[in-house]
């Protein structure tokens, strides 16, 4: 494994950051196609039954009005056919809800009809003139009802190794439920999408998604294309964090209208239906018992989980898996259902699932360290394992010792009080935590094109997109070092279906796995040059490509640095102005396959209670990351402060409310829906462990989009018991929870 050539990352810089921050840099709802027409959705006020009868007469007459598209209207879709014997073969059934399709109501806030006008102006205003008479059915929002009635639950998913609830036969062992409630997304840029036919049967999407290639394969199965007649364009991503993990029913709504209308349309979600079209970490439950022995050794492990899906679509995402392996531990048994409401489905939402088991995992170790008299962090030591107990595999890589030596050492931990509640600062109740966040590490297939011109500029293409962590950097910066040339003769372009196909950005693999094509792509071209630099270049004659390396644009002997030649002489020499390549990189190999892999993190909280009204001020944070070598220092420090943002989102503010006497969600705006401010989010300490995890990957760099976020709730509920003795399992962490009463202005 070969170093990161400093001399060439001196800039640090994103390659793509100017062109944001001046504006140049277009995201999809800032396209402006010709004739192009605009659609705003008629939602429901109901959250289940069907409509009677949609009145649109008065609606339509108004000004501009292009066409209202619903039920009764709608022209068939090939993907909206239930019966696969119907459908044509490239066709595979929609997935969830169809839009426009029926007259069923299935949540509050459905789209029931589209308006398309020639101005969004005109839209929106035929939007109150669309009348709907409906027949209302009983309908279920509220989880924590509906989960207790056993019947409601369905598609439980057992997993036992050992003895089942051994916890409880230990000396020492605790047990808890856990509450966490929806929370959403909410990236900045609202979810868009222009569509635009080209005759029958050729269509192009700006599309905001993470999955420029899934998009295209959805909307060409939807509508019966070829893929390579759906381009998919998403140049630019303003966050996604899961959001954009799929097509949500506003995609083929846009393009249903644009056949139909016969223009381009232009679709953008409006901030409160960002809060139910989109998907959004669900509603859970969970139970999770930890039994030790005397000296600390986890003995069982019982985990059970319940999280919401909606009625039309199952959603299940890993909320019992750390528990299987993240310790040392023979008797492990988890049990996960699902319990279906009248709601839209949820999605994957940053550290998904992870996230939410790994704040009771990491919560209930912190309880047991107390019944122990044991350092929580000890404690974690003690039950450390190099060794996956689930699948029995090796982990590729495991540092995370490392980390809390870091972290205990940069946050104070010896400040820590062993008594919970008895650490005064400035009148302030003092408290500390920690926790710690897995994640798997997987590295899939892409293909990356390659192109060397003779002016000595690289460029690279593949079609992932980039919602913000700064894919493109991260890329150049693997391609600079892999043929140690500087990193501004070099581009990456990403967000197009049609370049080479690549992965969803998602479930943090994008670095290790279009990390790796690029990696493979480069020592190809490095081979080629060679190669052509033997036949070619008189110097060359009689020596191998063993012998041969190419670096600072020259391809030089290695052991006469006398013997080079520079690449665009080499190009000229062969009379070609380019090389160009397409390479694919598979999956892991058999050796990298003898591993398991997973990055981890551990975060470091300090925090203020104020013992007269329970506030709680976050002092300092403190956040370690293992996750191989990191590619862009830069990119990857924002990455883990933006799931420190996360972490405290969902740790004190964030929660998705319910009226359910109707179903309506009753925060559906930044205004009422509380992410964390400027002044919530502290100094925050990034520290990485930094080093390549060589059975991993060619490029030994893991992922870090979700570990950074896992775990980290956990850190602030057990620093807030470290400083008052209370002990929250219900998120978000509320003064009333800690036991005082709000007072009202
Ligand atoms: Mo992430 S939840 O895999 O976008």
């Amino acid at each position: 494994m070969k170093s990161i050539n400093n001399t060439i990352l001196l800039e640090d810089e994103r390659v793509d950051g100017a062109e944001k921050v001046n504006g140049k840099a277009k995201y999809t709802a800032e396209h402006k196609l010709p004739n192009m027409a605009y659609a705003v959705f008629v939602t429901s006020t109901i959250a289940k039954g069907s409509i009677k009868n949609l009145d649109i007469t008065k609606a339509i007459a108004m000004p501009g009005i292009l066409d209202i598209i619903y039920y009764a209207n709608c022209p068939a879709v090939p993907g909206y056919n239930p019966i696969a014997a119907e459908r044509p073969k490239n066709v595979s059934e929609w997935r969830g809800f169809k839009v426009l399709y029926d007259n069923k109501v299935r949540f509050f806030g459905q789209p029931i009809a589209l308006i398309v006008a020639d101005s969004f102006e005109n839209a929106n205003a035929a939007i109150r003139f669309v009348k709907a008479e409906y027949e209302v059915e009983k309908f279920e929002t509220n989880f924590d009802k509906a989960r207790l009635e056993p019947a409601n639950l369905k598609a439980p998913i057992n997993y036992k190794r050992g003895t089942e609830k051994k916890f409880k036969e230990q000396a020492f062992f605790v047990e808890g439920e856990y509450n966490i409630p929806i929370e959403v997304h909410n990236a900045m840029e609202l979810f868009a999408t222009i569509a635009y036919w080209e005759g029958e049967d050729k269509l192009t999407l700006y599309d905001k998604t993470q999955g420029p290639k899934s998009t295209q394969s959805t909307m060409a199965r939807t509508f019966g294309l070829v893929d390579k007649n759906v381009r998919v364009i998403a140049e630019n991503v303003g966050g996604g964090f899961g959001s954009g993990l799929r097509s949500w029913p506003h995609v083929p709504a846009a393009c249903i209208a644009a056949k139909k209308i016969n223009r381009p349309v232009k679709l953008v979600l409006t901030r409160p239906q960002m809060f139910s079209l989109v998907g959004y970490r669900p509603q859970s439950w969970q139970k999770l018992g930890i039994g030790a022995d005397a000296a600390g050794n986890f003995i069982g492990i019982s985990h059970e989980a319940i999280s919401n899906t909606s009625r039309y679509e199952d959603f299940r995402e890993g909320i019992v898996e750390a528990s299987k392996f993240l310790y040392a531990c023979e008797n492990v048994d988890t049990k996960y259902s699902l319990l279906p409401l009248d709601l839209s489905t949820p999605i994957w939402m940053r550290g998904p699932g992870e996230a939410t088991g790994c704040f009771a995992l990491e919560s209930a170790i912190d309880e047991l360290s107390y019944k122990l008299k044991m350092d929580p962090i000890q404690l974690r030591i003690k039950n450390f394992t190099a060794v996956n107990p689930e699948n029995k595999l090796p982990f590729s890589d495991i540092n995370i010792k490392d980390c809390y030596a870091y972290g205990m050492e940069k946050i104070g931990w010896k400040n820590r009080p062993t008594i919970p509640g008895s650490l005064k600062e400035n009148g302030m109740l003092i408290g500390y935590g920690m926790s710690v966040g897995v994640f798997g590490a997987g590295k899939g297939t892409a293909s990356v094109r390659i192109v060397l011109s003779n002016d000595g500029k690289l460029l690279l293409e593949c079609a992932v997109s980039d919602m913000g962590p700064g894919t493109m950097t991260s890329m150049s910066i693997i391609a600079a070092d892999a043929m140690q040339m500087p990193i501004q003769k070099i581009k990456f372009k990403l967000g197009d279906s049609d370049l080479p196909p690549g992965p969803s950005q998602g479930g943090s693999g994008t670095t290790s796995t279009v990390g790796s094509a690029v990696d493979l792509a480069c020592r190809t071209l490095q081979q080629k040059l060679k190669e052509m630099a033997i036949q070619l270049a008189p110097a060359f004659a009689g020596i191998t490509a063993d012998a041969m390396e190419v670096k600072n644009e020259m391809v030089i002997s290695k052991t006469d640095a006398n013997t080079k030649i520079d690449i665009s002489a080499l190009l000229k020499l062969a009379n070609q102005e380019k090389i160009d390549l397409t390479i694919a990189s598979n999956g892991k190999t058999a050796a990298q396959l003898k591993f398991t892999s997973n990055s981890f993190s551990s975060h470091y909280v300090k925090l203020a209670v104020n013992p007269k009204d329970g506030s709680i001020k976050i002092l300092e944070v403190v956040t370690t990351g293992d996750a191989g070598k990191i590619i862009s220092p830069k990119t990857a420090r924002s990455q883990m402060i933006g799931g420190v943002v996360g972490g405290i989102g969902m740790a004190l503010t964030e929660k998705l409310e319910f009226d359910h006497a109707s179903g309506q969600i009753t925060n559906a705006s930044f205004g009422a829906y509380h992410v964390p401010l400027h002044s919530q989010t502290p100094k925050t300490d990034v520290w990485f462990v930094n080093k390549p995890d060589v059975n991993m990957n060619e490029i030994g760099a893991k992922g870090i989009g979700e570990i950074a976020l896992i775990g980290f709730a956990a850190a602030v509920t057990n620093a807030v018991y470290n400083a008052t003795g209370k002990r929250v399992r219900d998120l978000p962490i509320t003064p009333e929870k800690l036991g005082y009463k709000t007072v009202k202005a």
